[in-house]
């Protein structure tokens, strides 16, 4: 059942342009620039009119309910918050009636994330989810929702079921902004069609950077930590890189905004030190020039992860791995895809358990 493949979470990643295109189908007309959720359609109204929308998960979910909050926030102008689930629902949290609270889980099964949605449903918020598996608690305990349709995930480590998610996430998040106007029609339509194309760049990705990855891992198997930086849309997934490498391979690993380095981590950097950056946010490109450089005079190692165009980037770094050029907005679905076969590679070398860490279960149903 691993198609050849000699770990799920390999072949998991392998499926993603799959997985995406799957999420994606029957929902999105790139042609009429349309996007259409039947899950929460019957909800939508009361979405648009929401005074706020909490987002609550637990791990990677949780990563990508961040990349959410700033889809939502940019094209729709919607205020969102972004909470661990375990620390929501202990919190006497300050939600209710006018409130949507949306849960994002892979297995549906998540103790603290299903608890914050009993919690939310309670005090009258509308309770939204977004799951991969059918059937699951969360997705029969929740009043609308929309599935991922990824495909079964069975590698403790998430990867298709999150850049699903964040595929999940951005349609919400344009089928909100085109109903609040927040977005003109024809802008609606270039993202769509643009999110069309997103299953053929991650394709494109896994082919180009598979060699430069293992090429990578072999450098830096051995390496005690790693820094992941990121800005912006992809400061989340500098967290998620890191949650990767953390679980799988046991290396310690540290994820920033790159802003925040000179508040702390900076101290850390030496030779010894492999700083990932993902420099593929075009606005925020100058910034992280001058943290990688921040980087560099510490003698820190730079691995990029970059737009294409960016030459200032490739020369700066040891390794770099560009991708399809893309909207900001839309970039951590590409970025990530590197940063999942790094973090697998380097697993594999240490002779890690890949698909079954130690001290780690798929769903953590216990809280
Ligand atoms: O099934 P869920 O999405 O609710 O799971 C949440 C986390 O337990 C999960 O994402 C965990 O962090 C993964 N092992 C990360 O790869």
């Amino acid at each position: 059942e691993k198609a050849g493949y000699p770990h799920f979470m390999l072949k998991e990643i392998f499926e993603q342009p799959k997985a995406l295109a799957d999420c994606l189908r029957g929902r999105i007309n790139p042609k009429k620039g349309t996007v259409q959720l039947g899950g929460v359609a019957d909800v939508m109204d009361q979405i648009v009119k929401a005074n706020r929308i909490v987002i609550a998960a637990c791990g990677t979910s949780w990563h990508s309910a961040l990349v959410g909050e700033y889809l939502f926030e940019y094209l729709a102008k919607a205020p969102v918050e972004v909470e661990y689930a375990s620390e929501f629902r202990y919190r006497d949290p300050l939600i209710g009636e006018g409130d949507v609270l949306l849960v994002i889980s892979q297995s549906g099964e998540t103790a603290d994330t299903l608890a914050a949605l009993r919690e939310a449903r309670e005090r009258g918020a509308l309770v939204l989810g977004i799951c991969n598996v059918v059937g699951s608690t969360i997705s029969r305990e929740t009043d609308a929702g929309v599935f991922t349709h990824a495909g079964p995930e069975i590698g403790v480590a998430s990867t298709k079921a999150f850049t699903a998610q964040v595929v999940v996430l951005t349609m919400m998040a344009l089928e909100l902004a085109m109903r609040k106007g927040t977005i003109t029609k024809e802008k609606a339509k270039k993202y769509i069609k643009e999110l069309d194309q997103i299953p053929g760049k991650v394709e494109q990705i896994l082919k180009e950077c598979d060699e430069t990855t293992r090429e990578m891992a072999r450098l830096f198997t051995y390496a005690p930590n790693f820094l992941y930086l990121g800005r912006s849309y992809n400061f989340p997934v500098a967290l998620e890189g890191a949650l990767k490498l953390k679980e799988i391979s046991y290396i310690h690993a540290e994820g920033y905004p790159a802003a925040e380095m000179k508040h702390g981590p900076i101290a850390l950097i030496d030779e010894m030190m492999p700083v990932v950056v993902i420099a593929a946010t075009d606005h925020t490109n100058d910034k992280m020039i001058s943290n990688i450089e921040e980087v560099k005079a510490r003698k820190g190692r730079i691995i990029s992860i970059m737009n294409k165009e960016n030459s200032d980037v490739e020369e700066l770094s040891e390794f770099s791995i560009s991708i399809p050029s893309t909207y900001d907005c839309f970039s951590p679905l590409l970025t990530v895809i590197p940063l999942q076969l790094l973090s697998y590679y380097i697993a594999v070398n240490r002779g890690c358990n890949v698909d079954q860490p130690r001290n780690l279960a798929k769903s953590v149903t216990v809280e």
